[in-house]
């Protein structure tokens, strides 16, 4: 069975994003030299921009079945299956690459051999899922049908991520639901905490109607500045609030992670995580921890 993670915080560019991609490709990966696992992984894009495939170059006009008509099926109707909306590994490799070809044309030698994936599987989303929403909330069972639709990669896959968008409407609640456990990617900033207390309540909201078994795998601060008191002050605040579910890695401010996507791959696999690439080693670091998380939660 798979555990479900949901990337949540309803504040918008937290990097919600940029962590759910990354630490999808990092855990399908795997690393020898992090000694993560190499698993199955289901990253599903709850959020309407639909950004999860454009991270991987995946121009969003030319994805078949997305989320959307999945979210649209009635209860029972199994017409459209899962695997009819997922995007594999294979055309996930390739998009990488061809996007490394357009951003690169004067490099001839092509993508180097580190520019693909394995065992990573999308669902896309696109615009059309921000209608749905309001269409959700006149049916039965509105809170659960991500998990419904979820039930049937329940059995294929070891991890499946949701990124959600920055709201705490339907879709970040179906996100919840249907989560085994949550991660918060907080923004070093002044106006970070503010808002936390509304997620916090949400959250709690969902276990005690829905979900009771939905635990927290972390809390990852984000977009850090080094040698920033400001960065610090906020950190050490998360750290009381939270305790040891902060992550010990922090992932820096980085040109390198924002332009990442208009080369057509997460950091983790855009640039191999040596020391000239401290962006891309964070995501690892990162990854590892979460790794270790997920570890104790399946052995359990
Ligand atoms: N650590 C980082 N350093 C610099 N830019 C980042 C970092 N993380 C994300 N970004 C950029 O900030 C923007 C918002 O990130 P994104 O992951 O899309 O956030 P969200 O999904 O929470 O809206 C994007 O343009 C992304 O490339
Ligand atoms: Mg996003």
């Amino acid at each position: 069975m798979a555990v479900v993670i949901a990337c949540v915080n309803h504040k918008g560019g937290c990097s919600r994003t940029t962590t759910a991609v990354n630490l999808a490709a990092s855990l399908a990966l795997g690393s020898e030299d992090y000694e993560i696992r190499s698993r199955k992984v289901l990253l599903v894009d709850m959020d309407p921009k639909g950004n999860v495939a454009t991270t991987f170059g995946v121009d969003k006009r030319r994805v078949g079945p997305t989320m959307n008509e999945l979210f649209a099926r009635g209860v029972g109707d199994y017409s459209l299956k899962l695997e009819d909306c997922t995007l594999g590994p294979d055309i996930l490799s390739r998009s990488m690459r061809a996007t490394w070809k357009k951003n690169n044309p004067e490099k001839t030698r092509g993508p180097p051999k580190h520019i693909g994936i394995r065992n990573l599987w999308i669902l896309p989303a696109d615009l059309d899922l921000s209608g749905i929403e309001v269409d959700l909330a006149t049916r039965v069972g509105r809170e659960n049908r991500l998990k419904l639709t979820l039930n049937e990669a329940m059995d294929h896959f070891d991890v499946i991520i949701i990124d959600t968008p920055a709201s705490l409407g339907l879709l970040t609640v179906n996100s919840l639901c249907a989560a085994d456990c949550i991660l918060i990617p907080i923004q070093a900033e002044f106006y970070a905490l503010e808002g936390m207390s509304q997620l916090i309540s949400a959250i709690r909201e969902v276990q005690k109607s829905v979900n009771p078994d939905l635990g927290l795998l972390g809390i990852l601060m984000t977009m850090v500045q080094t040698r920033s008191k400001l960065c610090e002050t906020v950190t050490s605040h998360a750290r009381k609030h939270f305790g040891d579910r902060v992550f010990e890695t922090q992932i820096p401010r980085s040109v390198a992670i924002a332009e990442s996507p208009l080369e057509g791959a997460p950091i983790v696999i855009a640039q191999k995580p040596t020391k000239s690439n401290p962006a891309s080693q964070s995501y690892w670091e990162f990854a590892k921890e979460a790794d270790e998380r997920l570890k104790a939660i399946t052995d359990s």
